[in-house]
């Protein structure tokens, strides 16, 4: 109101600093006020009712100090003011002035009061020289205080800077004009045309506040997906464009008989020790499987068959009926292979079976009978889920993670066929240079680690391990001789870490993950 009762009077204020506050008689010099007004300056541009131009200045504040030397005088005029005058009283000794003005003052001030000739002594005490005294910092620092600058001039501000009792500040002041909106009235401009004002017509006369376009929008907030689901989501495109059908993964726990017995996995394999697997203990075991299978599994083990002399190892079923956190998800391939071979063995095979065959054709051997336990049909499958093992947790290392397997079963299946179906997965995850290393896996032979040059790490990481199914954990499932199954499997966090850059796996997974990674991490493309 009071910049615009100026402009109506005079069109022009020059200097914001000499803008007078009606019933004060000192102008708004200091460096607050001119905070205010710019506040206002601002609000009165938005609606066009003036221009302003800003101007730098520095000026000065006092230290807290500086403060209390404009409240109540110099340390030298204090230990001035404590003293006697000379003859009329008993001099003061300096432990006394100290019990009287404290520490800081008796000694800063003391030296001053000296040089200007203000006391002196008498005896071993102090008394004053001069009856009434000109305390000139004190007054200097007031006018500072009030006006922000200092009369006397730069040699006694840069003084007064290096005693620490002042402090240069940038401040602003302001020209201002009319703008295109002039008005004396400060009524709240119109935010929103309404249909009242529509229907009276006082939209004719309204001002309205204008829109500003320059304001940054609100950031919308939405569901987003983990980086992990964005790469399983990937994987498992690659998998569909190479004609693979998803198995169904939901069974966390599952029977140490599918985790283990049904991979032909010794009852005294070290995986199978509580060090490294999670076991169950409520409910205490597991429903067996069917009964012929689960004998041909028993029998295959303690005895061999099928061209293998087995374990040689007492068989126990307590051990195949635990319950545990599966630690691979080719716990579930067992398990649909041997749903795989049901109408091998002349059962009628569930909806899943049919699901992911694709109503494949039966193939038939060179001299098989279309007879009941011969009609097999080829598959190719694969899971992404979640497994467990009891891991110490470090950056790499997690108890639960997830694993991508692949499955294919067909007849007179080869080694060479499992490597080509490795070479063109690991391609189309942009992995071009692939080696194999002979490995051992339980439930596999010949078993192959995959090694894949990494082109952003530019060097071979291990990235998976696969491997033929043995015929004593494929047989007693029902399939005939020449049926052969590969499988391959690759963890889905070291993918992930790499594409993403993390190299803490706690970073992807977890309580630690945090929710503004997820939202600000990118789309995969591999
Ligand atoms: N189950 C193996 C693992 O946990 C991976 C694998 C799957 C190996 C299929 C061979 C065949 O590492």
């Amino acid at each position: 109101k009071r910049i615009l009762d100026t402009l109506d009077s005079q069109s022009t204020i020059i200097d914001t600093r000499q803008l007078t506050i009606p019933g004060e008689s000192e102008p708004a010099s200091s460096h607050d006020s001119q905070i205010a007004i710019l506040g206002a300056l601002n609000s009165l541009l938005s609606r066009d009712m003036v221009t302003y131009e800003t101007h730098e200045v520095f000026s000065y504040g006092l230290t807290p100090e500086g403060a209390q030397i404009a409240k109540e005088g110099s340390h030298e005029a204090r230990v001035w003011s404590a003293l006697p005058v000379k003859g009329q009283g008993r001099p003061v000794s300096p432990v006394e002035l100290k019990k009287l003005v404290g520490d800081e003052t008796a000694k800063v001030g003391q030296g001053r009061a000296f040089k200007n000739g203000w006391i002196g002594k008498e005896g071993d005490g102090l008394v004053k020289v001069l009856e009434s005294i000109k305390d000139t910092a004190k007054l200097e620092l007031q006018e500072i205080e009030s006006t922000g600058n200092l009369k006397a001039g730069e040699k006694v501000l840069a003084d007064l800077r290096k005693r620490k009792l002042i402090l240069q500040r940038k401040g602003q002041w302001f020209t201002v004009q009319k703008g295109s909106n002039f008005s004396t009235s400060t009524a709240k401009p119109e935010t929103d045309l309404t249909a009242d004002m529509l229907t009276t017509g006082t939209w004719k006369t309204s001002t309205f506040k204008r829109y500003n376009f320059d304001a940054e929008g609100i950031l919308t907030s939405g569901g987003t997906l983990h980086p992990l689901l964005k790469v399983r989501e990937e994987i498992r495109t690659i998998f569909l464009e190479m004609g693979f059908a998803e198995m169904p993964t939901s069974t966390f726990v599952e029977s140490a008989f599918w985790c283990f017995d049904a991979l032909f996995v010794p009852q005294q394999h070290p995986a199978r020790e509580l060090q490294d697997t999670f076991y169950i203990s409520d409910p205490p075991v597991s429903l067996p499987p069917e009964k012929s299978y689960y004998e041909r599994v028993a029998t295959v083990h303690e005895k061999g068959g099928y061209g293998s002399t087995g374990h040689r190892a007492p068989w126990s079923e307590k051990e195949s009926k635990k319950l545990l956190l599966r630690t691979h998800t080719t716990a579930s391939s067992a398990h649909m292979l041997y749903k795989l071979a049901a109408r091998c063995r002349g059962e009628e095979p569930d909806d899943d079976t049919n699901e992911f065959t694709h109503g494949a054709k039966p193939t038939t051997a060179h001299g098989e009978s279309h007879a009941k336990g011969y009609d097999f049909r080829p598959a190719k499958l694969f899971s992404i889920d979640r497994v467990f093992r009891n891991e110490t947790m470090d950056a790499t290392h997690l108890a639960e993670f997830h694993q991508v397997e692949g499955v294919v079963a067909d007849r007179n299946l080869t080694l060479a066929d499992l490597i080509g179906f490795m070479r063109v997965f690991f391609k189309k995850m942009g992995l071009e240079q692939v080696r194999f290393k002979p490995a051992y896996n339980p439930y596999t032979e010949p078993s192959l680690e995959i090694f894949a040059f990494h082109p952003t790490l530019q060097k071979w990481v291990e990235v998976g391990n696969s491997g033929m199914f043995r015929p004593e954990m494929l047989e007693p499932m029902g399939f005939p001789k020449d049926v052969r199954v590969h499988g391959w499997g690759i963890g889905l966090e070291r993918p992930t870490m790499i594409r993403y850059g993390i190299n803490n796996i706690r970073a992807l997974l977890g309580h630690k993950v945090s929710i503004e990674s997820v939202e600000n991490s990118p789309a995969v493309m591999f």
